[in-house]
C-alpha cells in the first residue's frame, strides 16, 4: 500500500504532470452577472442553487452530471443515429461497450441512472426486505424504498470523518454486513448495492480487496451483489495509484476485473461516460435480465432504446471507450485535485483525500456556529454564488431527508457543499477564480447566518425546498 504519499499535502496532490488530452474546438460564451442580480436571483430561487436558472450562473460546478464536454467523435457519433423504434444499430454498438468495458452478459438501457434503479429495484426487493450498502444515494435509496426495502449503512466509519485521508473511504465494513446478516436472516437482504467512488462520502473509492472480501462474503450467504458503476471507471483510477499490484493495470482493465466480481451494475451514463443523458443495467443471470427487459418497457420504453434517442445510445458508445483511457481519467481527477490544493493551501476545510468528481467543503468546520437545522451546507452554497456566482450544492441535512418511520431530520455526520467538475468543460483559470469565491467566503464566514426553510415537498427535498435568510 503506497498511502503513504497521501500523508503531507504536497505528496498527496503531487505537482501536476499533465495537461488536458484534448483541445478546444467549440466554445460556449458565460457570464458574471452583477452582485444585484445574484441577490435577486438568490432570494427568487429560495437559497436553493437547484432553482436558479442557469442564465444567472457564472461557473456551474452544481454536478457533473449530464454536464460533460462530448468529443468530436461522439459529436459525429450522434450524426449516425438510427432513430428506429425497435432495434437501433445504435442500442447495438452500446451494449457490445457495455461487454466489452464492463463484462456483463445483458443490457437493458434507461434513460438516466434513476430509471435504472427503479427497474432494479422493482426487480429485486422484496417488501420488508434490506439493503445494505456503502452509503446512501438520494435517488438510489428513494427507489429502494419506494420498492419496499430498507437501506442500511454498512460503509467504513472513517467514511463519516471529512479528515480521515486513508485511500479507500469508499469501503464495506464487512462486520457490519455480517452483523446484518446475523440480526435479519440472509434471506431478508435483497442485495448489496455497492456503489464506486462514494458520492455522498466526497467521492471516496472503493479498493479491489474489499470487492474481492464482499464477493466472497456474499458467496458464503448466497446473497447477490450489485454494483452502481456510474463513477466507476474513476474509482479505477485510485485502484491505480493505491493498490498494491494495480499500477501498471490499465483503468480499463482495473474497471472490468472490479465488476467481474458483481452481479451485475446500473449505470447513470450521465457520468463517468461523458454524455448529456442515458443510463443502463447489465446483468449476468438471465432470468434477471428477462424480468429487467419486461419492466423497461412499461416505464421508460422498448428494451432497445429505453427512453433515449439512438443517437443518444451511440454517444454513450463512443463514451465508453473515452471514458476508461488512462490519460483521461488522469487529467479529469488532476483539475479535481487542483482545486483541492489550493483550498488546502488556504486552511479551507475540505473532505480529504480528494476523490473524483468534486471537492466537498466541510460546512460544519466551514461554520461552526451554525446548528445544522439551520443548514450550514446549503448556506454555504448560497454565499459562493452570492459571491462570485458559482453554483454548487448542498449534501448534508437537507439532501439526507426525514426519517421515514419517525419523520424527524435525518442528522448526517458529513454536513458538506458539493462543487462538482463537469468533465472536460472547465480550464485551470476556472478552478482559479472558484478557489478564489471560496476564500472571500471563508473570510466572511463569521458575519454569515444560517437559513430556515420555508417549504419542504415531500420527495428529494433537497431539489426544490425554499429557505429565506435568517436576519
Ligand atoms: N448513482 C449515483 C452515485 C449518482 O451520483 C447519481 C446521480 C445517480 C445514481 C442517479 O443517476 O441522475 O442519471 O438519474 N447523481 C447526480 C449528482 C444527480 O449530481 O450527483 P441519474
Amino acid at each position: 500500500m503506497t498511502n503513504q504519499k497521501l500523508n503531507t499535502m504536497g505528496q498527496e496532490f503531487g505537482r501536476r504532470s499533465w495537461a488536458e488530452p484534448w483541445k478546444i474546438k467549440m466554445v460556449e460564451p458565460i457570464r458574471l452577472p452583477g452582485k444585484d442580480e445574484r441577490k435577486q436571483a438568490m432570494i427568487e430561487a429560495g437559497y436553493n442553487t437547484f432553482l436558479l436558472r442557469s442564465d444567472k450562473v457564472y461557473i456551474d460546478l452544481l454536478t457533473d452530471s449530464g454536464t460533460s464536454a462530448m468529443s468530436d467523435r461522439q459529436w459525429a457519433g450522434i450524426m449516425m443515429g438510427d432513430e428506429a423504434y425497435a432495434g437501433s444499430r445504435n442500442f447495438y454498438n452500446m451494449e457490445k461497450a457495455v461487454q466489452t468495458f464492463y463484462g456483463y452478459k445483458y443490457v437493458v438501457p434507461t434513460h438516466q441512472g434513476r430509471g435504472a434503479e427503479h427497474i432494479i429495484s422493482q426487480s429485486e426487493i422484496q417488501k420488508g426486505q434490506y439493503v445494505p450498502g456503502n452509503m446512501y444515494f438520494t435517488t438510489t435509496r428513494m427507489h429502494q424504498e419506494l420498492a419496499g426495502g430498507s437501506f442500511v449503512d454498512v460503509i467504513v466509519d472513517r467514511a463519516h470523518d471529512p479528515s480521515d485521508q486513508s485511500p479507500f473511504k469508499g469501503n464495506v465494513d464487512l462486520d457490519k454486513l455480517e452483523s446484518l446478516i446475523a440480526r435479519v436472516g440472509a434471506e431478508k437482504i435483497a442485495y448489496v448495492s455497492l456503489a464506486g467512488t462514494v458520492n455522498m462520502a466526497g467521492g471516496q473509492p472503493v479498493s479491489m480487496q474489499n470487492v474481492k472480501e464482499l464477493r466472497a462474503l456474499c458467496d458464503r450467504y448466497n446473497i447477490s451483489l450489485y454494483l452502481d458503476a456510474t463513477r466507476m471507471a474513476e474509482n479505477a483510477f485510485f485502484i491505480q495509484e493505491n493498490e498494491e499490484g494495480y499500477a501498471d493495470k490499465s483503468i480499463a482493465a482495473i474497471l472490468k476485473e472490479f465488476c467481474g466480481y458483481t452481479d451485475g451494475a446500473w449505470m447513470s451514463s450521465k457520468k463517468d461516460h461523458l454524455v448529456n443523458i442515458g443510463g443502463w443495467v447489465a446483468v449476468n443471470d438471465e432470468e434477471l435480465f428477462d424480468k429487467l427487459r419486461n419492466i423497461v418497457v412499461i416505464y421508460e420504453g422498448l428494451h432497445t432504446y429505453g427512453g433515449m434517442a439512438g443517437r443518444d445510445m451511440e454517444a454513450i458508445a463512443i463514451g465508453i471507450g473515452e471514458s476508461t483511457q488512462d490519460d483521461h481519467i488522469r487529467s479529469r481527477i488532476g483539475q479535481v485535485r487542483y482545486l483541492g490544493e489550493l483550498l488546502v493551501n488556504w486552511g479551507i476545510p475540505i473532505v480529504r483525500p480528494v476523490g473524483g468528481h468534486a471537492i466537498f467543503l466541510d460546512a460544519k468546520k466551514f461554520y461552526p456556529h451554525i446548528p445544522q437545522d439551520n443548514f450550514p451546507s446549503q448556506t454555504l452554497a448560497a454565499e459562493l454564488y452570492l459571491d462570485s456566482g458559482v453554483r454548487g450544492m448542498e449534501r448534508g441535512i437537507v439532501s439526507a431527508g426525514r426519517d421515514p418511520e419517525t419523520g424527524d431530520h435525518r442528522r448526517p455526520a458529513l454536513e458538506l457543499t458539493r462543487l462538482a467538475i463537469p468533465r472536460r468543460v472547465y480550464t485551470q483559470a476556472h478552478m482559479d477564480v472558484v478557489a478564489e469565491g471560496i476564500k472571500a467566503v471563508f473570510d466572511a464566514r463569521d458575519k454569515t447566518k444560517g437559513l430556515k426553510m420555508v417549504y419542504e415537498p415531500q420527495y428529494l427535498r433537497f431539489f426544490q425546498a425554499r429557505f429565506e435568510a435568517i436576519e
